[in-house]
């Protein structure tokens, strides 16, 4: 696990594109708080870091759907499932998330027709 940014690098209200593990990261600051998400709308796969922050709440650019943070739950259509949410770990003033295998999206499958 590599820390991703220093934690006096992101302010309050400021958004941390980034890649851990293979996966597209966005990584928020809210109040003094760190969280990371999936940088990926789960509505048609826009990157949300080209959104914007307001408060909890992170707003695809595309189609305007809206997913607080904390949680990854959806707010607002056109989204209806939530979007990933990753641990934040803070340690000597460097922040770090946790991505698994697991998380990892998965590789759309190609094979012979039927
Ligand atoms: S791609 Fe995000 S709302 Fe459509």
């Amino acid at each position: 696990m590599e820390p991703l940014v220093a934690q006096s690098e992101l302010a309050d209200g400021e958004m941390h594109a980034c890649q851990v593990n293979g996966v597209d990261v966005l990584l928020c600051r809210v109040d003094g708080e760190y969280y990371a998400v999936a940088d990926r709308c789960s509505h048609a796969t826009q990157k949300l870091s080209v959104g914007r922050l307001r408060g909890h709440e992170v707003t695809c650019p595309l189609h305007g759907a809206r997913f607080d943070v904390r949680d990854g739950r959806c707010l607002a259509a056109p989204a209806s499932r939530p979007i990933k949410t990753f641990p934040v770990t803070l340690e000597g003033g460097k922040v770090n998330v946790t991505v698994t295998e697991e998380d990892k999206p998965a590789r759309p499958q190609f094979g012979p027709l039927n």
